[in-house]
């Protein structure tokens, strides 16, 4: 049998995942280290309503059981990772969620945390490898995050270093974060690369990061605090759907938005007696 048979239920699920062209996953799964992250109090009232315009989820074992319904037709990208909190250091995380647990779960893929440069960058590359070597075994796409310390700079040179290093190590599909010349980390990086949305910005300037990560090679978004700490996330998700999936402008999809949100400028123009307007 040929490698590519033998890999179908792998190859399978990666395509759930991919949907073959560029893709919006909606992150959800920040509370695994953060808590109640503004946004996602009540993780079922956030991701419901956004689960139409999304091509896949990110999250914790705990809130796909607690807060997705199981008839839902939407990919899950499983995070696997985790075991430390905001209070300590970060980089010292263990494998969460087994393998056995991700396919029961009917997960279409796992996430693993990576730590390039930190104090446990071993031990989450080691984390990485042996998921890798579990998911080879039964069929499961690892998407591997290149988490990003305090003290590391967010460039090309040092995410592309972290990229590659995922995709060495097999990850399937890589989640890092925007920079200036990114190309050059999509070139350098074998595999697909999405971003993270990172901290909250103004929106428009959410779809200038997604265009330009789009412009420059990513498959995708995996988007979380931009989408749900938006001031109407649905109609954010819109625009983000316009910009990475439909090619649209930014400044096209920030009317969207604007349109969706009732956002937009409502001039009032004067009408003198006896004037008529078309
Ligand atoms: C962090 O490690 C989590 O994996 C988040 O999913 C990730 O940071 C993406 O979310 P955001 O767009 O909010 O940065």
């Amino acid at each position: 049998m040929g490698e590519h048979k033998l890999q179908w239920g792998l190859k399978n699920r990666l395509s759930r995942i991919t949907n073959n062209g560029k893709i919006i996953m909606l992150a959800v799964d920040h509370g695994y280290f953060q808590g109640p992250t503004t946004g996602l109090e009540n993780p079922r009232r956030t991701i419901e309503p956004l689960l139409p315009y999304v091509d896949s989820l990110m999250v914790t074992r705990g809130v796909l059981r607690t807060s997705v319904e199981p008839s839902t037709d939407i990919p899950i990208v499983l995070r696997v990772s985790g075991g430390t909190s905001i209070l300590k250091e970060l980089s010292n995380e263990v494998v969460t969620t087994s393998m056995e647990e991700a396919i029961r779960l009917n997960a279409s893929a796992v996430a693993v945390s990576i730590f390039v440069g930190a104090d446990h960058e071993k031990e989450s590359l080691d984390n990485l490898a042996k998921v890798v070597d579990e998911g080879e075994r039964y069929g499961m796409p690892v998407l591997a995050v290149t988490a990003v310390g305090r003290e590391m700079n967010r460039d090309a040179r040092y995410l592309a270093l972290a990229s590659r290093i995922a995709a060495e190590l097999g990850a399937h599909m890589v989640k890092t974060y925007y920079c200036e010349d990114f190309y050059k980390v999509v070139e350098g990086c074998p595999v697909p690369v999405v971003i993270a949305g990172g901290k909250k910005i103004a929106e428009k300037d959410a779809l200038q990061l997604a265009y330009n990560a789009i412009k420059d090679g990513a498959l995708g978004v995996d988007m979380g605090r931009n989408i749900f700490q938006s001031e109407d996330p649905v109609a954010m998700v819109k625009a983000l759907r316009a910009v990475v999936k439909e090619g649209k402008s930014v400044e096209e999809a920030y009317s969207l938005f604007t349109r969706e949100s009732g956002k937009q400028i409502k001039v009032v123009q004067k009408v003198q007696p006896g004037e008529d307007l078309d």
